[in-house]
């Protein structure tokens, strides 16, 4: 399709020069200079599916355990500046993405509502003061993005510099349920009894702390778009700890309230769910309004596709134990997914986060294989 410019400059020059592309304005279709993974999920045409990694920058990666030597404050790294571009590139210099997600942590935010936090090294998450009563609720403050991670903006501004429409800057944010596991139940957790009795005994403590996540969520998610984000993730990895009737009340009415009020704001910024384990609870997640759901490997990708249907694009998913096979095996299971998914609306990426130990030469040998496939 022609797109005329008015403006007479050359189209060539739009990429690199111009901070915003010079885009069409025929309905349905979006410049040539947008990025692939827009372009796939909004349905335009592709020559392949784009690619990035859940956790593409993290432990596995020797350049990023140099950095955390010198720096072995997890929050240091994923609150300074600087760190934060350096660590999002990693993956970018060294594997070329079609998605730069931003280093950070769903628990970011925390801090700023007055939740304090930390994340241990060998521990994971800890919250140190976790949330049961209507008063603790009641300290829990609205989460105001530009005064508490005005660093989050500044990292997102520069990355768009950087990758300058070669890659997609992707956002994201956790999701009310998820993030209210943390901080009920004080970290990680096994079986969710503190959320759970809290849930099925005292709803109401629960449902106005979710509704304090859901419009802080919201607001970050705008904020992130504002500074750069091109497409957002949230995740709502424990979300699959619900039963659907639990989901239905717990979960969907704030991820729904969220996608709603993006919407409204910003009606063209994809935003991508993820939940872990979510087989059963596919149709549900459609609910949402989601542009993309991520799938887990746990569903196979022609049976998640049937069951999303043609206008939700799919992002996935390819079991992150895959990366410790043969090089044949990973091939294989690329090509696999990628003729289950079908052509278009299809973003090539794990089932969840790569895993700590996963050899790097197998990273780059995904990042090649799915670089090289043409529909
Ligand atoms: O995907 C990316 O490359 C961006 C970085 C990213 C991190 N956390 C960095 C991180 C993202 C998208 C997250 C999201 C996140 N954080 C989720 C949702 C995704 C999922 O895994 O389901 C969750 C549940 C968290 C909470 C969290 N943060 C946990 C459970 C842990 C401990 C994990 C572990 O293996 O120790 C973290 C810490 C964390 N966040 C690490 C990284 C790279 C590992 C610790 C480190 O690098 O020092």
């Amino acid at each position: 399709m022609l797109c005329v410019n008015t403006s007479f400059v050359p189209i060539s020059f739009s990429s690199s020069k111009l901070r915003t592309p010079i885009s069409c304005t025929l309905p349905g279709t979006v410049a040539a200079a947008e990025p692939l993974l827009l372009n796939a999920v909004r349905g335009v045409d592709v020559e392949r599916p784009p690619v990035w990694l859940m956790r593409q920058a993290g432990r596995y990666m020797k350049s990023y355990q140099t950095i955390c030597e010198k720096y072995p404050s997890f929050r240091e790294r994923s609150e300074n500046v600087d760190l934060v571009v350096e660590i999002s590139l990693q993956p970018w210099h060294v594997f070329k993405p079609d998605g730069v997600i931003l280093f950070s942590d769903i628990l970011t935010p925390l801090s700023g509502m007055n939740i304090p936090f930390d994340i241990v090294k060998g521990k994971g998450p800890v919250i140190f003061d976790p949330i049961h009563t209507a008063a603790q609720v009641n300290e829990v403050r609205e989460f105001i993005p530009e005064d508490s991670v005005p660093y989050v903006g500044e990292a997102l501004t520069i990355l768009r510099k950087e990758v300058d429409h070669k890659a997609a800057v992707l956002g994201f944010v956790g999701a009310p349920f998820t993030l209210a596991s943390y901080v009920v139940e004080g970290g990680s957790s096994k079986n969710f009894s503190k959320i759970k009795r809290l849930a099925f005994s005292e709803s109401k403590i629960l449902h106005s702390l979710l509704q304090k996540f859901t419009t802080s969520m919201a607001r970050y998610i705008q904020y992130q778009a504002d500074n750069g984000a091109q497409a957002v993730q949230i995740f709502d990895s424990w979300a699959t700890e619900l039963s659907p009737v639990d989901f239905e009340e717990f979960s969907l009415p704030y991820l729904k309230q969220i996608i709603d009020t993006v919407k409204k704001s910003h009606p063209k910024l994809p935003l991508i769910l993820y939940a872990s384990g979510s087989g059963g609870l596919l149709e549900r997640l459609a609910l949402t309004g989601v542009d993309v759901v991520s799938l887990d490997w746990t569903v196979d990708m022609a049976d998640g596709r049937r069951r999303l249907g043609p206008n939700i694009a799919v992002q996935g998913n390819v079991d992150p134990g895959v990366l410790f096979g043969s090089k044949d095996f990973i091939t294989d299971r690329i090509n696999d997914t990628v003729r289950k998914a079908g052509r278009g609306k299809h973003i090539l990426n794990l089932g969840h986060g790569i895993k700590v130990g996963t050899p790097e030469e197998n990273v780059a040998h995904f990042f090649e294989v799915a670089k090289s496939i043409r529909y």
